[in-house]
């Protein structure tokens, strides 16, 4: 089950799966892939509005998965608030906000997982980047305590070959896949049908939560 094909928001209650995403393209080929047990809306994650307007369609959640997010990245010494603020802005609040406005539909046993990355932990420049996601991880940490019994998890990846790098000139995909590949174990870049396996494994995981789950072959110990 691709993330690709899930869109870009994904809750289930195990009988139903709800996914949400800005195109209307993306959400009818992922309801294509899902068949009829899933259902569609359209939802912009940084919009608090079409987040509550989202989540009252979508009632007893025993699950969320918010993988939604779209920004640019660069060097501190830019000095640019499109690579910070906003970015921050697209990520991190993105999925603040969106579990806040899925709370009073999420069962007391329901299971999130928020999307960070494994910049969090280790050098790659672009630190407003590295901050959001060291700020998601610990915001699954901190949210597992308020919320409990629900479970609050987060997933960090490494670099995936997803449709953010697809849609990329080759030749930017493929310096950035090779760097990847001499700064990681395994040596290859992720792909999105075993990271969606991670997502559902925090899901149906009953003891896990507070945690972040690094799948990123090995990035995090070098
Ligand atoms: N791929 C990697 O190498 C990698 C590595 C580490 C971490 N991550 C993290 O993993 C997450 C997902 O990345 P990905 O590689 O799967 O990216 P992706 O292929 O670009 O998918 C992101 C999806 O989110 C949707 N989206 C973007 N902004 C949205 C918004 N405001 N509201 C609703 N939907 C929105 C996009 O669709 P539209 O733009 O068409 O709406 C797209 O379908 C991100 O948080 C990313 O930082 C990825």
């Amino acid at each position: 089950m691709a993330l690709q094909a899930l869109d870009s928001l994904w809750l289930s209650d195990w009988s139903r799966v709800a996914i949400g995403g800005r195109s209307a393209e993306k959400r009818a080929t992922a309801l294509q892939s899902l068949g009829e047990r899933a259902s569609a809306y359209a939802v912009d994650i940084t919009d608090r509005a079409s987040l509550a307007a989202f989540f009252a369609q979508t009632t007893s959640l025993a699950g969320l998965f918010t993988p939604a997010a779209s920004y640019t990245t660069g060097a501190f010494q830019e000095g640019s608030l499109e690579t910070s603020e906003a970015l921050f802005q697209a990520k991190f609040w993105g999925q603040y906000w969106a579990v806040y406005a899925a709370l009073p539909s999420l069962f007391p046993d329901a299971a999130v997982v928020l999307m960070s990355g494994a910049a969090s932990s280790c050098r790659l420049g672009a630190p407003a980047y590295a901050a959001c996601n060291a700020a998601l991880e610990g915001l699954a940490r901190v949210l597992a305590v308020e919320l409990a019994p629900r479970r609050i998890n987060c997933l960090s990846p490494g670099t995936t070959d997803s449709t953010l790098w697809q849609q990329r000139p080759a030749q930017v995909r493929e310096a950035a896949y090779q760097q990847w590949c001499k700064l990681n174990v395994l040596q290859r870049p992720a792909t999105v049908e075993v990271q969606a396996d991670a997502a559902l494994f925090l899901i149906d995981n009953t003891d896990m939560t507070g945690n972040t789950l690094y799948y990123d072959g090995g990035y995090t110990l070098r």
